[in-house]
């Protein structure tokens, strides 16, 4: 709810458990007064007003501006971070005498000039594709608009409500209304103005094969930046950040303020305490190498920073995010049952070693055990027998299947499953047909060094026509071979970023990848795309608005992939999450694991399966088949229940999490234990979400009760006998009502 006091020119924004209030000042300035919890008992008329919280008009010696305006802006703000920053080539305004021109004006002010308050406004690059999201209740939008009192500029300041999750988008519409360009050296979604205090830091940060790696950490004076220099979301840190007082918030408890950023680009977070311990988190573009150029007339419209606040921990930031993905972001599943379908990928097994034969043989077994989707990785191409050659070259690659893919397609059917394909649309090989073709369609700086990353470079989608050449292959490539599903990859970062379109390749290339999946999707409906990056690389609101699903990382060692999902659970939903089986021994850490660890960890997102099936034996091929069929019992709860982390890995040396069903009728327990402390005894963990009164069997992958209990009895005392085992050790559990 929105709701507009004249007489203070007061903002009050609800949702389920929040406020967030901002007002008009009486300079015209549009000022934050606050955000926080509602008191649990205020009802729908009562609103935060008053005098501002605490002094902003300070006037010391060694002090400029700790006005906490909502659109800070360079110029006004010269000493801390800032939202925005515009230069003006051109005086608007006569010199006045005593003036000299120094041009450009880096100077930008915004008073207030309207407000409005609207339904399903859409802040920028949101999904073009048409396709519908699960949940498409009208939201209320307020927009208030603030031009600069002498320069031609507009800026919208946008805040949309997800009341349910408790939820606020906040992006920034900028129009030049005047006749000379304005030229942008910094450009934010939002800024945010926090408590005094709310200083703990959780973040994700990390590398390749270490994706997610969770960060707590305590703020201290200054600017901690987290971010991302290239053309994708980044491995070394993840645009999600959950901030607390120190020692204030636990996982079920306390108050957490959360954001993420919906933009698959480079971003940045900076994290900014001041002087006087106010708190601000910038959150947008990455103003590295950045420059937004608005032609007279022209407008930009943001993508929008997602964020909130609550009051029930870590766990409650982490499960309004994955409602709002599961619910707000995500396309609505086009198939029916509306569940991820069991996966085969034949990387691990296969690499570029692919053929006819054998990749049949690998979907016949597959198909046995229960698989729903085949996807043919890399390697299908070109001239690509490895990573030197062939990207670029989207056409079936003679001497591995000399026949076409055609007759793989038609088995695969056969067989029951959907037909996948990787591609890797962004990338080229120097050796390869379309690079000697158009040597000038990649990034580089003429006459500069092109800097090759697994022997690739990278397409310039600053040019319309390299864009509209991707999406016509890809495009001719679905309907050719009847795809379902494109694993679309993306393996390297960016270099020597010379582009057509200068400066603003950084947008355009995201806004180039997201309008090939948009068209793609709006043309063919029925196809799925899972967005990776050299494993987790790309991955954030922004893509899962055009993607079914993600891949989180290329370890699959089930032990680290234990902390890599959970660290990815901070912010995004386990339907999202593609997990793989693999074979017993990873190469990565040299490790062998159990099946049933691996299952048990995999389970745990969107199945999927990548053993080299060839060389399992028929009893090893059953066993993988009775963990499918199990899992595929429990996949409406893991894909689209409610995730609880009932005990943290760093904790106790177990990770133990539960998925409940939105009726807590149903719920799957899951333990995995990471580090055996000899002489320790792991406390049970007690289960969320059920109902007391109602009693539930619980029951192991064979159908076979271990337990009957009450929702009471779960909830207080937990599971027994979950205590003991060692490293290694896991097991997943059915839990289900029983009639009343
Ligand atoms: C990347 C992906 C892998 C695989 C290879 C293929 O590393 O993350 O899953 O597709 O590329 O080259």
């Amino acid at each position: 709810m929105i709701h507009f006091e004249p007489a203070t020119r007061t903002f009050n924004l609800h949702t389920a458990h929040s406020y967030y209030a901002l007002r008009v000042d009486a300079e015209g300035r549009l000022v934050h007064l606050g955000w926080g919890l509602r008191p649990a008992d205020a009802g729908p008329a009562d609103r935060a007003d008053g005098p501002f919280p605490w002094p902003h008009e300070v006037g010391f010696s060694l002090t400029v501006q700790f006005r906490p305006e909502e659109v800070l802006t360079f110029g006004d703000v010269s000493t801390h971070g800032v939202t925005l920053k515009a230069n003006f080539p051109a005086l608007a305004q006569p010199l006045a005498p005593g003036e000299a021109a120094h041009l450009p004006i880096r100077d930008l002010r915004l008073r207030y000039a309207s407000h409005a308050v609207v339904m399903d406004a859409e802040p920028g690059l949101a999904p073009a594709h048409g396709q519908p999201v699960r949940n498409e209740t009208p939201r209320e939008t307020l927009r208030v608009r603030l031009v600069d009192p002498v320069q031609p500029l507009a800026v919208t300041a946008c805040y949309r409500l997800t009341p349910e999750h408790d939820l606020l988008e906040r992006w920034l519409e900028l129009e030049n209304l005047g006749p000379h360009p304005v030229t942008f050296d910094a450009v934010g979604f939002a800024s945010l103005h926090l408590p005094q205090g709310a200083t703990e830091l959780t973040s994700l940060t990390g590398a390749w094969a270490r994706e997610y790696t969770q960060e707590r950490r305590r703020l201290s004076a200054g600017t901690l930046v987290l971010e991302s220099r290239s053309l994708q979301t980044g491995h070394r840190a993840n645009p999600v950040f959950l901030l607390n007082a120190p020692g204030q918030a636990a996982e079920d408890s306390g108050t957490v303020y959360f954001g993420a950023l919906a933009y698959s680009g480079a971003w940045q977070l900076a994290f900014e305490q001041l002087p006087t311990w106010h708190l601000r988190v910038h959150a947008g573009y990455n103003p590295f190498d950045f420059q937004l150029v608005l032609a007279p007339g022209q407008r930009h419209a943001t993508p929008a920073l997602v964020c909130g606040v609550c009051g029930d921990g870590w766990g409650g930031a982490s499960r309004r995010l994955h409602a709002f993905a599961r619910e707000r972001v995500l396309p609505a599943p086009s198939a029916r049952p509306a569940y991820r379908p069991v996966l085969y990928n034949s990387w691990e097994a296969t690499t570029f070693n692919l053929s006819y034969a054998g990749q049949a043989a690998l979907a016949q077994k597959a198909a046995a055990m229960g698989v729903e989707l085949f996807c043919v990785d890399d390697g299908w191409f070109g001239a690509r027998r490895d990573d030197h050659a062939g990207l670029g070259d989207w056409f079936v690659r003679p001497d591995a299947f000399p026949d076409g893919l055609e007759a793989l397609v038609a088995e695969v059917h056969r067989l029951g499953m959907k037909f996948g394909l990787w591609v890797e649309p962004e990338m080229i090989n120097p050796d390869s047909d379309l690079y000697r073709a158009h040597p000038d369609w990649v990034l580089h700086f003429p006459g500069r060094p092109r800097t090759e990353s697994r022997h690739q470079l990278i397409l310039d989608f600053g040019r319309p026509e390299v864009v509209e050449h991707i999406f016509s292959v890809l495009d001719a490539l679905v309907t050719r071979y009847q795809i379902a599903f494109y694993k679309w990859d993306m393996n390297r970062l960016a270099s020597e970023p010379g582009s057509a379109a200068g400066q603003a390749l950084w947008l355009a290339h995201v806004a180039g990848v997201y309008g090939i999946m948009d068209r793609l999707r709006a043309k063919h409906p029925a196809l799925d795309i899972q967005s990776c990056s050299g494993g987790g690389g790309r991955v954030d609101l922004g893509i899962l608005g055009r993607v079914d699903q993600v891949w989180a990382s290329d370890n699959t060692d089930a032990l680290d992939r234990v902390r890599i999902q959970e660290g990815f659970s901070l912010a995004y939903p386990a339907r999202a999450m593609e997990a793989w089986v693999t074979h017993s021994f990873n190469g990565f850490t040299q490790r062998a694991a159990a099946l049933r660890l691996r299952f048990d960890v995999a389970m745990r997102g969107a199945l999927g399966i990548g053993t080299a099936l060839n060389e399992l034996d028929e009893a090893e091929l059953a066993e993988y088949a009775r963990y499918i069929a199990f899992y595929k019992r429990l996949r409406p709860i893991i894909q689209d229940g409610a995730l609880y982390r009932l005990q943290r890995v760093e904790a106790h040396g177990a990770s133990v999490i539960e998925y409940v069903a939105a009726d807590g009728r149903e719920a799957v327990y899951s333990i995995v234990v990471h580090d055996y402390r000899a002489g320790a005894f792991r406390p049970t963990a007690p289960l969320r979400g059920l109902h007391s009164g109602l009693v539930y069997r619980v029951s192991n992958r064979d159908g076979v009760e271990v337990q009957r209990a009450t929702g009471y009895t779960l909830m207080t005392l937990g599971l027994p006998g979950q205590h003991g085992g060692p490293a290694g050790w896991s097991q997943t559990l059915h839990i289900v009502a029983e009639a009343e």
